[in-house]
């Protein structure tokens, strides 16, 4: 039976997000990869365990997470069951929709119909009577965005999540959100975009608007899947992302430039005392919008790496800009 470290909460600190009440651990974990049926159950098990060991309170899923789609929803629920069912209340559960899951015309997108139905089967195979985020996964453009939020707002209302999010939404398309929940009487709590040291995107607009709106933010693939750590600097080892089947980090994406970037960037970290994957997470904390990073991991020790950010995360205006212009350089 699994009893939870007395000093889980010593080593992590909590951001608050967006002018909200909910505190976010500095680093939450995702569920995109190795969770599945495809994932040894073990291994998930005692990396969930051991980031909640760590004061990793925030877990997020999609309904869509395997392979195959679900079983990562399915994993979690196991581990909830027999491990962590005690804890529940300290545990901050998300989940999405947004895209295909099952077949029809009301297995995808941003309709009502599809939204809550699909929230309906993630609780069921959590095993949970509510979330605490509930997700619309990205943008519909063929759908109302007042459904789409409707939609959420009806979440809230029927108590099957506790605060709502949107994901992969731009920042015009992220404020209309905001302001069309608002005059249902619902806040969004936060936006999920992809953001990292490798793709900035968020800093053209979107960061601003959250800010603006008063809602956190928490950046996916904070490491751009594993670039951004040493995992890649020395050729593209077997037991990695891009060395096996998954079809979102191909070896190919592994180049020469990138690694080199990785290298400089690495060279940065460790005068920093740091390794590359803490200084990455730590330089989306440069923000306070962002009040969570979701890193996804294959091993424990990965997670156990993430979790140690806290000593370092102020830099100095040379280092963002030795860093600047390193992502600056032909290879970005
Ligand atoms: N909203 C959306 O549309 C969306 C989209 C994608 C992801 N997400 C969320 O974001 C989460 C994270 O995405 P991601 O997995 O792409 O994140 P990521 O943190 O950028 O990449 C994770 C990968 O980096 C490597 N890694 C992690 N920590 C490491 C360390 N300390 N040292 C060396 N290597 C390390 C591992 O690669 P190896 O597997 O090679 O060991 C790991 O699988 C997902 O699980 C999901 O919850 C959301």
């Amino acid at each position: 039976m699994y009893n939870a470290s007395d000093n889980r909460y010593q080593g992590m600190t909590y951001k608050r997000c967006g002018r909200s009440g909910l505190m976010l651990p500095l680093v939450s974990l995702g569920f995109w990869h190795n969770f599945g049926y495809a994932a040894t159950f073990d291994r998930s098990r005692t990396m969930v365990l051991g980031a909640f060991d760590m004061g990793i309170t925030h877990f997020d899923l999609a309904n869509n997470y395997g392979p195959p789609p679900g079983s990562a929803e399915t994993t979690f629920g196991r581990i909830l069951k027999y491990d962590l069912k005690s804890y529940r209340d300290e545990i901050i559960v998300s989940t999405k929709a947004g895209y295909r899951m099952w077949p029809g015309p009301y297995g995808d997108c941003g309709g009502k119909k599809y939204l809550l139905a699909s929230l309906d089967q993630s609780l069921a195979r959590m095993g949970l009577d509510y979330v605490d985020i509930f997700y619309h996964h990205r943008a519909d453009p063929e759908t109302p965005l007042e459904e789409t939020m409707d939609a959420l707002a009806s979440a809230v209302r029927q108590g099957k999540a506790l605060y709502v999010g949107i994901s992969n939404y731009d920042a015009e398309r992220a404020a209309s959100a905001c302001g069309i929940l608002r005059s249902m009487g619902v806040r969004m709590l936060v936006c999920q975009p992809r953001y990292s040291m490798f793709d900035r995107r968020p800093e053209e607009g979107l960061y601003r608007t959250l800010d603006e709106q008063g809602v956190g933010s928490a950046p996916y693939s904070p490491l751009a899947q594993g670039l951004l750590t040493n995992r890649y600097l020395d050729g593209v080892p077997e037991d990695s992302r891009a060395a096996g089947a998954s079809v979102f980090l191909r070896a190919e994406q592994v180049t020469t430039d990138r690694v080199e970037q990785a290298r400089r960037l690495n060279e940065i970290a460790l005068e920093r005392g740091q390794t590359l994957a803490q200084m990455a997470l730590s330089w989306l904390h440069r923000s306070p919008v962002t009040a969570t990073v979701i890193i996804g991991a294959s091993k424990l020790s990965q997670i156990q790496d993430c979790a140690g950010i806290m000593g370092r995360l102020d830099f100095t205006q040379e280092e963002l800009s030795r860093i600047d212009a390193i992502l600056s350089s032909p290879a970005a």
